[in-house]
């Protein structure tokens, strides 16, 4: 069985959120910090282990696990080992804002995490702080070489543009000239919360982009299963680059992936108007083919692109609901 859309398609990556709770205060996400919404209990480990073991069975191999910050749960660890027992899933990966990371990563490397994208808004500590409200740039630029040291394979790095505070492209080049990482730029998105910001900072990743290719920096190839990101390389950087730049042109054809919320909600677009409810069939393994049928019908109406252009920013207030 294959999860595919009526725009064909296919989709073997799951983002799967446990979590809505924070600890950072980044500007274009929760300014005033986590508050926590009494309705809102998180998925237990059963019914995690009911989603994980439904969408492996239905060709997903990748589960990316995100909040909130994901390592604010207790049993986060178990969660990972939770998902390791599935053989097909080889990738089991977090974005996480970094701040648990040091004294954890070994455990959570033990227990199956293989890939991690640690948000890192800006390399200079004054920026650093302004963005995402936490004095914690040393430590974190300390996460990253604690990653690649207990072996993680993949590590990248997220930076969200923002025009006029962290834009420099040559504030980053010389960090990923030694270090095997990559270090992605995204387009900072409108949310229901985050219209003003957005209009006071938004800016294109496209002049990023033509200060690569002036600089001798490489487009790769799209390899299979690569989602929307654009990946550069320079011979004379260990590093690459990465454009997340949800607002050009048929940034949407390459999605591949699908988002189940912490309270067990389907997102079938980031910014889609709905999500669908799968936790009354998450209870018991034995609802597994109700579940099924229930995602397949929700994959029907998955639209063909966001409408971020014309402001239709969907249901979530920000991006701490799904993880992004
Ligand atoms: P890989 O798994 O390494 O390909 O990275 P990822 O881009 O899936 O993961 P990550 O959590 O680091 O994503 C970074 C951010 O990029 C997300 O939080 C979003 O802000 C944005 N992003 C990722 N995927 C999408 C997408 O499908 N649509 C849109 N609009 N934004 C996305
Ligand atoms: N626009 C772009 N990226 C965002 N993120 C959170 N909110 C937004 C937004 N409005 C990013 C974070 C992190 C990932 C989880 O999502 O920086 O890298
Ligand atoms: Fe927390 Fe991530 Fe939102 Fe920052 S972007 S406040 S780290 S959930």
């Amino acid at each position: 069985m294959q999860l595919m859309d009526n725009y064909q398609r296919r989709f073997q990556y799951l983002r799967l959120s446990i979590t809505e709770q924070c600890n950072f205060q980044c500007q274009y996400c929760l300014p005033n910090g986590y508050q926590p919404n009494k309705a809102h209990q998180f998925l237990t480990l059963n019914e995690i282990d009911n989603v994980v073991s439904t969408f492996a069975e239905l060709g997903v191999h990748k589960i990316r696990l995100t909040g909130g910050e994901p390592s604010l749960r207790r049993d986060f660890v178990d969660i990972l080992s939770l998902i390791s027992a599935y053989p097909s899933i080889n990738e089991i990966a977090m974005t996480t804002n970094g701040s648990r990371l040091l004294k954890n990563i070994h455990y959570w490397h033990q227990a199956g995490l293989n890939a991690i994208n640690i948000s890192i808004d800006s390399f200079s500590p004054h920026l650093f702080k302004l963005i995402t409200g936490q004095d914690k740039l040393k430590e974190l630029l300390q996460c990253v070489e604690k990653s690649l040291e207990v072996g993680i394979k993949k590590v990248k790095i997220n930076t969200v543009l923002m025009k006029n505070m962290n834009d420099n492209l040559t504030d980053y080049l010389s960090w990923i000239k030694q270090r095997p990482v990559e270090l992605r730029f995204i387009e900072l998105m409108e949310t229901g919360e985050s219209g003003d910001i957005f209009n006071r900072h938004h800016v294109s990743g496209q002049s990023i982009e033509l200060q690569l290719i002036e600089q001798g920096w490489l487009l790769q190839p799209k390899v299979a299963l690569s989602g929307p990101a654009k990946v550069y390389t320079h011979c004379d950087y260990q590093g690459k680059i990465g454009l997340i730049m949800p607002y050009s042109k048929d940034f949407c054809k390459s999605c591949n992936r699908l988002r189940v919320s912490s309270i067990g909600q389907l997102h079938y677009c980031l910014f889609g108007d709905a999500a669908v409810d799968l936790r009354d069939l998450l209870q018991s393994s034995e609802q597994k083919q109700q579940l099924i049928e229930r995602i397949f019908a929700s994959l029907m109406i998955k639209p063909e692109k966001h409408l971020l252009h014309d402001h239709k920013v969907g249901v979530m207030p920000n991006l701490s609901y799904v993880g992004g």
